[in-house]
Protein backbone atom coordinates (compact mmCIF):
# COMPACT_ATOMS: atom_id res chain seq x y z
CA UNK A 1 0.00 0.00 0.00
CA UNK A 2 1.85 3.17 -1.42
CA UNK A 3 0.58 6.27 0.66
CA UNK A 4 0.75 9.85 0.52
CA UNK A 5 0.31 12.27 3.21
CA UNK A 6 -0.35 16.02 3.88
CA UNK A 7 0.45 17.90 7.22
CA UNK A 8 -0.65 21.46 7.10
CA UNK A 9 -2.49 22.01 10.67
CA UNK A 10 -0.46 25.06 11.96
CA UNK A 11 2.23 26.46 10.73
CA UNK A 12 4.83 23.52 8.80
CA UNK A 13 3.64 22.12 5.44
CA UNK A 14 4.86 18.76 5.04
CA UNK A 15 4.47 15.77 2.89
CA UNK A 16 5.28 11.95 3.14
CA UNK A 17 5.63 9.16 0.79
CA UNK A 18 4.81 5.49 2.63
CA UNK A 19 4.85 2.56 1.60
CA UNK A 20 2.70 -0.19 4.40
CA UNK A 21 4.14 0.58 7.42
CA UNK A 22 7.69 1.83 6.05
CA UNK A 23 8.59 6.09 5.15
CA UNK A 24 9.84 6.55 1.85
CA UNK A 25 10.26 10.18 2.28
CA UNK A 26 9.27 12.90 4.62
CA UNK A 27 9.45 16.17 3.84
CA UNK A 28 8.57 19.61 6.10
CA UNK A 29 8.88 23.25 5.11
CA UNK A 30 8.77 25.45 8.20
CA UNK A 31 7.47 28.53 8.62
CA UNK A 32 9.06 29.34 11.90
CA UNK A 33 11.38 32.37 10.56
CA UNK A 34 8.39 33.70 8.64
CA UNK A 35 6.02 34.08 12.21
CA UNK A 36 9.17 35.08 14.27
CA UNK A 37 8.72 38.63 14.02
CA UNK A 38 5.07 38.48 15.07
CA UNK A 39 6.09 36.06 18.15
CA UNK A 40 3.79 33.41 17.13
CA UNK A 41 1.76 32.00 14.34
CA UNK A 42 -0.19 34.37 12.30
CA UNK A 43 -2.66 31.97 11.04
CA UNK A 44 -3.66 33.89 7.32
CA UNK A 45 0.25 34.06 7.03
CA UNK A 46 0.35 30.23 7.75
CA UNK A 47 -2.53 29.33 4.91
CA UNK A 48 -0.75 31.87 2.21
CA UNK A 49 2.40 30.06 2.76
CA UNK A 50 0.94 26.76 2.52
CA UNK A 51 -0.10 27.47 -0.66
CA UNK A 52 2.41 28.45 -1.88
CA UNK A 53 4.92 25.41 -0.73
CA UNK A 54 2.73 22.71 -0.81
CA UNK A 55 2.85 21.50 -4.62
CA UNK A 56 6.75 21.86 -4.57
CA UNK A 57 7.05 19.75 -1.80
CA UNK A 58 4.50 17.43 -2.55
CA UNK A 59 7.02 17.12 -5.78
CA UNK A 60 10.11 16.61 -3.88
CA UNK A 61 8.43 14.11 -1.25
CA UNK A 62 7.19 11.97 -4.71
CA UNK A 63 10.94 12.25 -6.07
CA UNK A 64 13.15 11.03 -2.86
CA UNK A 65 10.65 7.98 -2.31
CA UNK A 66 10.84 7.33 -6.17
CA UNK A 67 6.93 6.67 -6.53
CA UNK A 68 4.98 8.38 -8.91
CA UNK A 69 1.93 10.07 -8.36
CA UNK A 70 -0.05 7.55 -10.35
CA UNK A 71 1.51 4.58 -7.74
CA UNK A 72 -0.56 6.14 -4.43
CA UNK A 73 -3.31 3.75 -3.33
CA UNK A 74 -4.49 5.78 -0.68
CA UNK A 75 -4.19 9.72 0.83
CA UNK A 76 -4.09 10.87 4.33
CA UNK A 77 -4.33 14.09 4.97
CA UNK A 78 -4.66 16.36 8.97
CA UNK A 79 -8.46 17.04 9.51
CA UNK A 80 -7.94 18.69 13.02
CA UNK A 81 -6.88 20.46 15.31
CA UNK A 82 -5.15 23.17 14.10
CA UNK A 83 -5.97 26.41 12.09
CA UNK A 84 -9.06 25.80 9.59
CA UNK A 85 -7.61 28.14 6.61
CA UNK A 86 -4.16 25.64 6.95
CA UNK A 87 -6.12 23.04 7.25
CA UNK A 88 -8.05 23.38 4.44
CA UNK A 89 -4.99 23.75 2.37
CA UNK A 90 -3.67 20.56 2.88
CA UNK A 91 -7.64 18.84 2.45
CA UNK A 92 -8.31 20.52 -0.77
CA UNK A 93 -5.03 19.23 -2.05
CA UNK A 94 -5.93 15.90 -0.69
CA UNK A 95 -9.19 16.12 -2.20
CA UNK A 96 -8.34 16.98 -5.41
CA UNK A 97 -5.10 14.41 -5.91
CA UNK A 98 -7.50 11.58 -4.88
CA UNK A 99 -10.71 12.51 -6.78
CA UNK A 100 -8.65 12.69 -9.75
CA UNK A 101 -7.00 9.67 -9.43
CA UNK A 102 -10.06 7.68 -7.78
CA UNK A 103 -8.11 6.65 -4.70
CA UNK A 104 -9.79 6.57 -1.41
CA UNK A 105 -8.75 9.36 1.21
CA UNK A 106 -7.98 9.04 4.98
CA UNK A 107 -9.06 12.08 7.01
CA UNK A 108 -6.40 11.81 10.40
CA UNK A 109 -6.34 13.23 13.97
CA UNK A 110 -3.38 15.44 14.27
CA UNK A 111 -2.87 14.49 18.06
CA UNK A 112 -3.38 10.84 16.85
CA UNK A 113 -0.23 11.02 14.47
CA UNK A 114 1.79 12.74 16.99
CA UNK A 115 1.33 9.27 18.86
CA UNK A 116 2.04 7.11 16.20
CA UNK A 117 5.40 8.44 15.43
CA UNK A 118 6.23 6.05 18.06
CA UNK A 119 4.99 3.29 16.36
CA UNK A 120 7.76 4.69 13.01
CA UNK A 121 10.74 4.18 15.33
CA UNK A 122 9.96 1.38 17.37
CA UNK A 123 8.26 -1.20 14.68
CA UNK A 124 8.28 -3.42 17.75
CA UNK A 125 5.95 -1.08 19.86
CA UNK A 126 2.27 -1.92 20.33
CA UNK A 127 -0.76 -0.75 21.95
CA UNK A 128 -1.49 -0.79 25.18
CA UNK A 129 -0.05 2.13 26.09
CA UNK A 130 -0.23 5.23 28.17
CA UNK A 131 0.68 8.61 25.90
CA UNK A 132 1.93 12.09 26.99
CA UNK A 133 0.56 14.44 24.38
CA UNK A 134 2.69 17.69 24.72
CA UNK A 135 2.27 20.46 21.88
CA UNK A 136 1.62 23.94 21.01
CA UNK A 137 -2.35 23.60 21.72
CA UNK A 138 -2.42 19.98 23.31
CA UNK A 139 -1.23 18.02 26.54
CA UNK A 140 -3.11 15.08 27.16
CA UNK A 141 -2.86 11.96 29.04
CA UNK A 142 -4.18 9.44 26.42
CA UNK A 143 -4.73 5.66 27.37
CA UNK A 144 -4.46 3.54 23.19
CA UNK A 145 -6.07 0.60 24.53
CA UNK A 146 -5.74 -0.63 21.06
CA UNK A 147 -5.05 0.56 17.85
CA UNK A 148 -7.30 3.56 16.94
CA UNK A 149 -9.05 3.48 20.68
CA UNK A 150 -8.62 6.06 22.77
CA UNK A 151 -8.86 7.61 26.71
CA UNK A 152 -8.12 10.73 27.46
CA UNK A 153 -7.32 10.57 30.90
CA UNK A 154 -6.48 14.18 31.49
CA UNK A 155 -6.01 17.56 29.38
CA UNK A 156 -4.82 20.85 30.02
CA UNK A 157 -7.67 23.20 31.89
CA UNK A 158 -5.73 26.23 30.63
CA UNK A 159 -2.28 26.78 28.43
CA UNK A 160 -0.97 23.66 26.44
CA UNK A 161 2.81 22.86 27.66
CA UNK A 162 4.31 24.11 24.44
CA UNK A 163 1.87 27.49 24.73
CA UNK A 164 3.26 27.63 28.44
CA UNK A 165 7.29 27.24 27.19
CA UNK A 166 6.45 30.13 24.22
CA UNK A 167 4.96 32.30 26.65
CA UNK A 168 7.98 32.51 29.62
CA UNK A 169 10.32 32.72 26.52
CA UNK A 170 8.56 35.75 25.26
CA UNK A 171 8.28 36.99 28.96
CA UNK A 172 11.68 36.29 29.33
CA UNK A 173 12.83 37.95 25.95
CA UNK A 174 14.64 34.99 24.65
CA UNK A 175 13.05 34.54 21.31
CA UNK A 176 10.31 31.97 19.68
CA UNK A 177 9.99 29.41 19.73
CA UNK A 178 9.89 29.57 23.25
CA UNK A 179 10.86 25.52 23.60
CA UNK A 180 14.24 25.29 22.47
CA UNK A 181 14.79 29.11 23.60
CA UNK A 182 14.19 27.61 27.68
CA UNK A 183 16.12 24.38 26.85
CA UNK A 184 19.05 26.03 25.89
CA UNK A 185 18.49 29.24 28.52
CA UNK A 186 18.15 26.51 31.00
CA UNK A 187 21.52 25.04 30.43
CA UNK A 188 23.21 27.49 31.76
CA UNK A 189 20.67 27.74 34.43
CA UNK A 190 20.57 26.32 38.51
CA UNK A 191 16.90 24.63 37.96
CA UNK A 192 16.95 24.41 42.01
CA UNK A 193 17.13 28.04 42.30
CA UNK A 194 13.44 29.10 42.15
CA UNK A 195 10.91 27.03 43.85
CA UNK A 196 7.83 27.55 41.44
CA UNK A 197 4.91 25.79 41.87
CA UNK A 198 3.56 22.35 40.63
CA UNK A 199 0.19 23.33 39.60
CA UNK A 200 -2.51 20.39 40.05
CA UNK A 201 0.48 17.98 40.97
CA UNK A 202 -1.89 16.14 43.43
CA UNK A 203 -5.09 16.04 42.26
CA UNK A 204 -5.94 13.73 39.33
CA UNK A 205 -4.68 14.04 35.33
CA UNK A 206 -5.59 17.31 34.23
CA UNK A 207 -3.09 19.93 33.89
CA UNK A 208 -2.81 23.52 34.43
CA UNK A 209 0.15 25.91 33.63
CA UNK A 210 -1.23 29.31 33.36
CA UNK A 211 -0.87 29.70 37.20
CA UNK A 212 3.17 28.81 36.21
CA UNK A 213 3.86 31.07 33.80
CA UNK A 214 1.84 34.04 36.06
CA UNK A 215 4.17 33.26 38.84
CA UNK A 216 7.17 33.66 36.25
CA UNK A 217 5.54 36.84 35.60
CA UNK A 218 5.32 38.20 39.55
CA UNK A 219 8.68 36.94 39.95
CA UNK A 220 10.42 38.92 37.24
CA UNK A 221 8.50 42.06 38.25
CA UNK A 222 9.27 41.02 42.39
CA UNK A 223 13.05 40.56 41.45
CA UNK A 224 14.01 43.51 38.90
CA UNK A 225 17.63 41.97 38.74
CA UNK A 226 17.57 38.53 38.07
CA UNK A 227 19.28 35.52 36.53
CA UNK A 228 17.34 34.58 33.20
CA UNK A 229 18.99 31.02 32.85
CA UNK A 230 17.71 30.49 36.67
CA UNK A 231 14.35 31.16 35.50
CA UNK A 232 14.71 29.41 32.43
CA UNK A 233 15.70 26.26 33.92
CA UNK A 234 13.78 26.50 37.14
CA UNK A 235 10.52 26.76 34.90
CA UNK A 236 11.46 23.95 32.80
CA UNK A 237 11.91 21.83 35.71
CA UNK A 238 8.74 22.81 37.19
CA UNK A 239 6.60 21.52 33.98
CA UNK A 240 8.93 18.80 33.34
CA UNK A 241 8.47 17.31 36.83
CA UNK A 242 4.49 18.39 36.81
CA UNK A 243 4.52 15.77 33.43
CA UNK A 244 6.37 13.13 34.48
CA UNK A 245 4.52 12.81 37.68
CA UNK A 246 0.86 12.54 36.11
CA UNK A 247 2.66 10.44 33.21
CA UNK A 248 3.84 7.86 35.64
CA UNK A 249 0.90 8.22 37.35
CA UNK A 250 -1.61 7.44 34.68
CA UNK A 251 0.91 4.56 33.86
CA UNK A 252 0.17 2.64 37.34
CA UNK A 253 -3.50 3.70 37.03
CA UNK A 254 -3.76 1.89 33.90
CA UNK A 255 -1.12 -1.36 34.80
CA UNK A 256 0.44 -0.46 31.63
CA UNK A 257 4.09 -1.18 30.83
CA UNK A 258 4.95 0.95 27.80
CA UNK A 259 4.59 5.28 27.90
CA UNK A 260 5.11 6.95 24.77
CA UNK A 261 6.36 11.00 24.43
CA UNK A 262 4.50 12.83 21.18
CA UNK A 263 3.88 16.43 20.20
CA UNK A 264 6.57 18.95 20.06
CA UNK A 265 7.37 19.22 23.48
CA UNK A 266 8.71 15.96 23.18
CA UNK A 267 11.88 17.44 21.95
CA UNK A 268 12.66 18.65 25.36
CA UNK A 269 15.79 17.08 26.00
CA UNK A 270 15.06 17.74 30.43
CA UNK A 271 11.55 16.00 29.66
CA UNK A 272 13.04 12.89 27.72
CA UNK A 273 15.88 12.81 30.25
CA UNK A 274 13.86 13.20 33.49
CA UNK A 275 10.67 10.75 32.20
CA UNK A 276 13.89 8.22 31.00
CA UNK A 277 15.25 7.95 34.71
CA UNK A 278 11.71 7.67 36.20
CA UNK A 279 9.86 5.34 34.25
CA UNK A 280 12.98 2.64 34.37
CA UNK A 281 13.21 3.18 38.19
CA UNK A 282 9.35 2.74 38.40
CA UNK A 283 9.48 -0.43 35.83
CA UNK A 284 8.01 0.90 32.82
CA UNK A 285 10.08 1.51 29.09
CA UNK A 286 9.72 5.17 27.45
CA UNK A 287 9.35 5.47 24.15
CA UNK A 288 9.92 8.45 22.53
CA UNK A 289 10.21 9.73 18.65
CA UNK A 290 13.16 11.42 17.27
CA UNK A 291 13.35 14.82 17.24
CA UNK A 292 12.52 14.78 13.67
CA UNK A 293 9.15 13.40 14.77
CA UNK A 294 8.32 15.27 17.49
CA UNK A 295 8.18 18.41 15.54
CA UNK A 296 4.86 18.30 12.94
CA UNK A 297 5.43 16.22 10.52
CA UNK A 298 3.74 13.97 7.53
CA UNK A 299 5.31 10.91 7.86
CA UNK A 300 3.04 10.40 11.65
CA UNK A 301 0.13 11.15 9.05
CA UNK A 302 0.99 8.20 6.58
CA UNK A 303 1.39 5.79 9.29
CA UNK A 304 -1.89 6.65 10.77
CA UNK A 305 -3.15 6.62 7.38
CA UNK A 306 -2.14 2.83 6.95
CA UNK A 307 -3.52 1.64 9.76
CA UNK A 308 -7.07 2.98 9.02
CA UNK A 309 -6.65 2.04 5.61
CA UNK A 310 -6.43 -1.64 6.61
CA UNK A 311 -9.16 -1.11 8.71
CA UNK A 312 -11.39 0.16 5.60
CA UNK A 313 -12.00 3.28 7.81
CA UNK A 314 -11.60 6.01 4.65
CA UNK A 315 -13.50 9.28 4.84
CA UNK A 316 -16.11 10.80 2.66
CA UNK A 317 -15.14 13.32 0.06
CA UNK A 318 -17.31 16.07 1.84
CA UNK A 319 -14.54 15.75 5.39
CA UNK A 320 -14.10 18.98 6.09
CA UNK A 321 -11.36 20.50 8.54
CA UNK A 322 -12.54 20.38 12.27
CA UNK A 323 -10.07 22.68 14.22
CA UNK A 324 -11.59 21.26 17.84
CA UNK A 325 -11.10 17.45 16.49
CA UNK A 326 -11.23 15.39 20.14
CA UNK A 327 -8.69 12.11 19.63
O1 LIG B 1 3.58 19.64 17.92
P1 LIG B 1 4.09 20.97 17.55
O2 LIG B 1 5.21 21.07 16.56
O3 LIG B 1 2.91 21.87 17.02
C1 LIG B 1 1.63 21.71 17.56
O4 LIG B 1 0.96 20.72 17.17
O5 LIG B 1 1.27 22.55 18.42
O6 LIG B 1 4.52 21.70 18.91
C2 LIG B 1 5.01 23.00 18.93
C3 LIG B 1 5.37 23.37 20.35
C4 LIG B 1 5.76 24.82 20.53
O7 LIG B 1 5.03 25.36 21.61
C5 LIG B 1 7.26 24.75 20.85
O8 LIG B 1 7.71 25.79 21.70
C6 LIG B 1 7.34 23.40 21.55
O9 LIG B 1 6.48 22.57 20.81
N1 LIG B 1 8.71 22.86 21.53
C7 LIG B 1 9.42 22.64 22.63
C8 LIG B 1 10.71 22.19 22.21
N2 LIG B 1 10.70 22.15 20.84
C9 LIG B 1 9.47 22.56 20.45
N3 LIG B 1 9.11 22.78 23.94
C10 LIG B 1 10.06 22.50 24.84
N4 LIG B 1 11.31 22.10 24.51
C11 LIG B 1 11.68 21.93 23.22
N5 LIG B 1 12.90 21.53 22.91
ZN1 LIG C 1 1.70 19.06 16.44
Amino acid sequence: MKILAIETSCDETAVAVGEGKAILSNVVSSQISIHRKYGGVVPEIAARHHLKNIIPLLRIALDEAKVSLEDVDVIGVTQGPGLVGALLIGISLAKSIAYTLGIPIVGVNHLQGHIYANFIDNPELTPPLLALVVSGGHTELVYQSDWGEFEVMGATRDDAAGEAFDKVSRLLALGYPGGPAIQEAAKKGDPNSIPFPRPLLDEGFDFSFSGLKTSVLYFTKEHKIYNRNDVAASFQEAIVDVLVIKTIRAAKKKGVKRIALAGGVAANERLRQKLEEVSKREGFVLYKPSLSLCIDNAAMIARVTYEKALRGEFSSFDMNAVPNLDL
